[in-house]
């Protein structure tokens, strides 16, 4: 099985940015946990970080025919992004919107996800835990 991963904007400051919200570990830590957890779930992955929306749909466009599910952090085009939500929409791919911090806690424009509505599930609120259960989540998809 193949699993997308995909990390949206401000996520390549990992460790740097807010650690006293998105945690101390940097994204190649997260992504070294993710390829590890992937070993154990025997699934590959393919890992992207993109800043742009367009970056992040083309991704998923370019990725569509290899991937069985996909694993987002949309960060904060969660709140406002029409495009992304249309662009997973149409891959037709179980997908897992992960969240580092609890968006439910959080002001009240986190709240939102649009993106929510073509997901299958969502994981937030446990930094990098978040995406390893989205992980097993998408694993057990199949
Ligand atoms: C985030 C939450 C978003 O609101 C924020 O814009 C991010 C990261 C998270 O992982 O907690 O960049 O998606």
């Amino acid at each position: 099985m193949n699993i997308l991963v995909i990390h949206g904007p401000n996520l390549h400051l990992l460790g740097r940015r807010r650690p006293e919200i998105y945690g101390k570990a940097t994204l190649a830590q997260l992504n070294a946990a993710l390829k590890e957890h992937a070993g154990w779930l025997k699934v590959k992955v393919r890992i992207f970080q993109n800043n742009s929306e367009g970056g992040i749909i083309d991704l998923l466009t370019a990725n569509a025919g290899w991937a069985d599910a996909l694993v987002i952090n949309p960060a904060a085009y969660t709140h406002y992004s029409y495009a992304i939500r249309d662009a997973i929409e149409a891959l037709d791919l179980p997908a897992a919107e992960v969240h580092l911090s609890d968006i439910s806690r959080r002001e009240p424009f986190r709240k939102v996800s649009v993106i929510l509505p073509v997901c299958k599930a969502q994981f937030m609120g446990e930094g990098v835990f978040s995406y390893l259960k989205a992980l097993d989540f998408c694993a057990g998809v199949k």
